[in-house]
């Protein structure tokens, strides 16, 4: 195998497992660690902040450009930054969520976020290369990624997922969160721009069966180095 610097793609919806496992594959390998779902959920953000109708494709275009974002690569404690404030809890919230695939079906919107990302993919290749998570990343960003790898589970494996990392495991929780994330896959895997796909290439592994250990060990295996 090459020992340039190392490019992991991994996609999925919602709840498959993609964040905790690509930050773990990160700090196995020594690479950095970009959520690219974090700089749609940054946007989102920013254009509520702003007041901004999310539905409203051409009021967002015409606007996206303007928050400043940064993305910290850190696997271990990755940050988002918008206009110099921490958002990382701020894009966690329900208002955000329910607004962020709107947002991310806007071309404007993805053009930017992809320059943003090709130049995070750029920099890390100093630091021994980098493990990106999204929805179009083997598809899109970076169809020259060593490893592609697609994660998948079962709708209420990833709604228990879910609804335990937003602090609520009770029935009704877990039944709400798996009607978003349902919803949110339909849309993200209909919309005309860089659709949530299996990528041509990618190993796709259903983690509903398997411990994040199983997971991570079986994508350090398929890497090879
Ligand atoms: O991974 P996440 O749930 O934080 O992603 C939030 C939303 O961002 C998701 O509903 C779709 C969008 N997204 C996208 O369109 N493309 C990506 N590469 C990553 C996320």
């Amino acid at each position: 195998s090459t020992r340039g610097p190392l490019v992991i793609a991994v996609d999925g919806p919602s709840g498959s497992g993609k964040s905790s496992t690509s930050r773990a594959v990160a700090q196995r390998l020594g690479l950095r660690y970009l959520d690219t779902g974090a700089m749609y959920r940054a946007v989102t953000w920013w254009m509520l902040e702003a007041g901004v109708d999310v539905h409203d494709a051409d009021a967002v275009a015409a606007r996206c450009a303007e928050p400043e974002l940064v993305s910290g690569t850190d696997p271990g404690a990755p940050t988002i930054h918008v206009d110099g404030h921490d958002v990382g809890a701020a894009i966690r919230t329900g208002a955000v969520t329910g607004a962020v695939s709107p947002v991310s079906t806007v071309p404007a919107v993805r053009a930017r976020l992809l320059d943003l990302q090709r130049a995070e993919i750029a920099a890390a290749s100093a630091a021994g290369g980098i493990v990106v998570e999204g929805r179009d990343i083997g598809s899109v960003v970076a169809p020259d990624a060593d490893l592609k790898v697609y994660l998948t589970a079962d709708a209420g494996a990833r709604a228990v997922r879910r609804a335990a990392e937003e602090g609520g495991a009770g029935e009704e929780a877990v039944a709400a969160v798996r009607a978003s994330l349902l919803a949110r896959d339909e849309i993200d895997s209909g919309r005309a721009t860089a659709p949530l796909t299996m990528p041509d290439g990618a190993v796709h592994l259903d983690t509903t069966p398997y411990t994040l250990e199983e997971v991570v060990d079986r994508l350090v295996a398929l890497v090879g180095r």
